[in-house]
C-alpha cells in the first residue's frame, strides 16, 4: 500500500517535472519563432511559399485548378459554386458578416476573420472543420498569417497591404488573439476559454463571469507567460497578496481552512476552496494563521488536463488583458 502511494507520487513528480520542462521549451521555441517571423515577406509571394507549404491550406484546399484537395471550399474560381475567387468573394462575406454582427467588415477583416476565428463564418454546405492556423501542428505566426491574407487579397481582391499593416479594429483583435496564442506556443484560445470554464472559472472571473475565490483574471496577461504558466503549475510558490491560505484552530481542535474574506472585532470568516463561508467567533479560536506553503488553487490541476488543453488554456489566459471588452 505504502509502495503504491510512493509510486503514485514519484509518477506525480514526473509529470510536474515534464510540464515545467515543457513551460520552458515553449518559451525557448516562441522566442526562436520571433527570428524566423521576419523572414517571409508580407506580400503576395510571400503568402504564396506559406499557402503551399507551411500553412499546408493546399492539404484541404484548392485554388481554381491548382491542388487537388476537393473537400473544402476552392479558394479560386471554380464550376458552378465558386463563380468568384476568394479576393472577390471576400468582399461579398464582408457585407454578410456586417449584417450579422453590426460591425463594419472590410474585405480584409473577414479574411483575418477567416484564419483567426474560422468558426465565426462557416461556408455553406461545408462543415466547421478548418484548422486552426496558428495552432500546433500547422503554428504559422502573425506575420506569415498576413502574408497569406496577402495572397487571398491578390486572389481577384484588391491588394492593400495597407490594409494587412494598420489594422482595422476588427483586425486588431483577431491579430492579438493570434499573438497570444502563439506567444503561449500555440495554444488555441477558443479551445483555451472552455478549459478554462471547466477547470477555473469556479473560482475566477474573467471579465464579470466566474468564481470570486480567486482572484479576477482580466487583466493577468500583463504578468506574462511564464507568470502564468508557474501558476498553474505550482500555485503555491507565490501566493497573490490578500489571498493566503489561513488556518484556524478552534477551542474545541476543529481545523478551518481557506481565505480569510472577513475580520471584525468579533468574527472571521474563513472561505473555504469550494466556496462554502465558515463564521468563527473570535473568542472560540485558539489558534489562527497563515500557512505560507499552500495555496488554496488546487496542486493537481494540470493532472486532469492534456497538454493541449495546457497550452490552450494558458493562450486564453494571454488573451486577458482588458478590464472591459
Ligand atoms: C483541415 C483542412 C483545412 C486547412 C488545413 C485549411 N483550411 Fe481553410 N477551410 C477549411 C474548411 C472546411 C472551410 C469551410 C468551413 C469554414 O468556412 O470555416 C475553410 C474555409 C476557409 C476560408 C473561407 C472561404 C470562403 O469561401 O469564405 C478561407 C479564406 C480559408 N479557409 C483559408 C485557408 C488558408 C489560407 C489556409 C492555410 C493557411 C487554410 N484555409 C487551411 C479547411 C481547411
Ligand atoms: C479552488 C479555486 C481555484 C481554482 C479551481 C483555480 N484557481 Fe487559480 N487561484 C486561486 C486562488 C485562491 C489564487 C490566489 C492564491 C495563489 O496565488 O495561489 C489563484 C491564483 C491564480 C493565478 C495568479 C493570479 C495573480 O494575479 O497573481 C493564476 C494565473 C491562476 N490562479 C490561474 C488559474 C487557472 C488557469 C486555473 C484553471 C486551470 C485556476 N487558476 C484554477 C484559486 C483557484
Amino acid at each position: 500500500m505504502i509502495r503504491t502511494i510512493g509510486k503514485v507520487f514519484l509518477f506525480l513528480l514526473l509529470l510536474l517535472g515534464a510540464f515545467l520542462w515543457m513551460g520552458q521549451t515553449i518559451t525557448a521555441m516562441t522566442g526562436g519563432e520571433k527570428k524566423a517571423a521576419s523572414i517571409v515577406e508580407i506580400t503576395p509571394e510571400g503568402g504564396e511559399t506559406i499557402f503551399w507549404g507551411k500553412g499546408r491550406c493546399f492539404t484541404c484546399h484548392s485554388l481554381g485548378d491548382q491542388g487537388s484537395a476537393v473537400r473544402c471550399p476552392n479558394l479560386g474560381q471554380f464550376g458552378e459554386k465558386f463563380l468568384m475567387p476568394i479576393g472577390e468573394r471576400a468582399d461579398e462575406r464582408a457585407k454578410e458578416r456586417s449584417e450579422e454582427t453590426g460591425e463594419k467588415y472590410t474585405a480584409t477583416d473577414y479574411l483575418v476573420e477567416s484564419l483567426a476565428v474560422p468558426s465565426a463564418y462557416v461556408v455553406e454546405g461545408y462543415k466547421d472543420e478548418m484548422a486552426i492556423v496558428y495552432a500546433p501542428p500547422i503554428s504559422l505566426n502573425l506575420n506569415e498569417i498576413k502574408a497569406v491574407v496577402a495572397y487571398l487579397q491578390s486572389q481577384g481582391g484588391e491588394l492593400d497591404l495597407e490594409a494587412i499593416e494598420n489594422p482595422s479594429e476588427i483586425s486588431a483583435k483577431y491579430y492579438a488573439r493570434i499573438s497570444a496564442a502563439t506567444a503561449a506556443g500555440g495554444g488555441d484560445p477558443g479551445a483555451g476559454l472552455e478549459v478554462f470554464d471547466d477547470n477555473c472559472a469556479e473560482c475566477h472571473k474573467v471579465q464579470d463571469e466566474g468564481g470570486e475565490i480567486g482572484p479576477n483574471l482580466s487583466t493577468i496577461s500583463l504578468k506574462g507567460l511564464k507568470f502564468i504558466s508557474e501558476s498553474i503549475l505550482r500555485p503555491a510558490k507565490k501566493i497573490t497578496k490578500g489571498y493566503e491560505t489561513w488556518v484556524a484552530v478552534d477551542t474545541e481542535g476543529r481545523r478551518t481552512t481557506g481565505l480569510k474574506t472577513r475580520d471584525s472585532a468579533t468574527e472571521v470568516d474563513i472561505t473555504k476552496a469550494n466556496g462554502e463561508v465558515v463564521t468563527i467567533t473570535k473568542t472560540d479560536i485558539k489558534e489562527m494563521e497563515v500557512d505560507e506553503g499552500k495555496s488554496i488553487m488546487p496542486e493537481d490541476l494540470v493532472e486532469a488536463m492534456t497538454v493541449k488543453d495546457f497550452q490552450d488554456v494558458q493562450a486564453y489566459m494571454m488573451m486577458q488583458k482588458s478590464e472591459s471588452e
